[in-house]
């Protein structure tokens, strides 16, 4: 069975190409999330993605698809900074968790600098754009295919 990776989107990122252009760049979801299933199939991974407005809906997707993804790549939107149920959720899954901002968040206001879901996630990539996604996919690419899908959400480093 292919590995599957989860991607999963928080509030006002339905949004994005017309939400703050100047700070979230032009790119809108739908392409990055085809850009990320066009590299996840040429990797031979199943990926599926969420995007949610609300905290109760992402925390169902987690309990109901997430539990057995081999990947998570998530970008909280603002509940990044509060949301405790999303990080609470996130902390269950087994597997490696990457954060990504489109944005660089600790140039922006002191409210954005802490992030409640950086200590469950695996690691994070923030102020690269849309591009973040894609990097982060890479990672995971990289990781699942050294350890057999076995990489657990805290330790890979290499
Ligand atoms: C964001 C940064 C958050 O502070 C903000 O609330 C978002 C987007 C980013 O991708 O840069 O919605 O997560």
């Amino acid at each position: 069975m292919a590995q599957r990776i989860a991607v999963i989107h928080g509030p006002n990122l339905n949004m994005l190409g017309r939400r703050e252009p100047e700070i979230y760049g032009a790119t809108t979801l739908a392409e990055i999330d085809a850009a990320l299933r066009a590299r996840a199939a040429a990797a031979g991974l199943e990926l599926a993605s969420f995007q949610s407005n609300h905290e109760g809906a992402l925390v169902d997707y987690l309990q109901t698809e997430c539990w057995e993804a081999d990947g998570v790549i998530i970008n909280p939107g603002a509940l990044t900074h509060y949301g405790l149920a999303l990080r609470d959720g996130l902390a269950m899954l087994r597997a490696p968790i990457v954060e990504v901002h489109i944005s660089n968040v600790y140039k922006r206001e002191p409210f954005r600098h802490h992030s409640v879901v950086a200590p469950v996630a695996t690691g994070q990539i923030a102020g690269l754009g849309w591009r973040g996604y894609l990097l982060a996919l890479e990672w995971l690419v990289a990781a699942l295919g050294e350890r057999g899908g076995a990489t657990p959400r805290g330790g890979a480093t290499s």
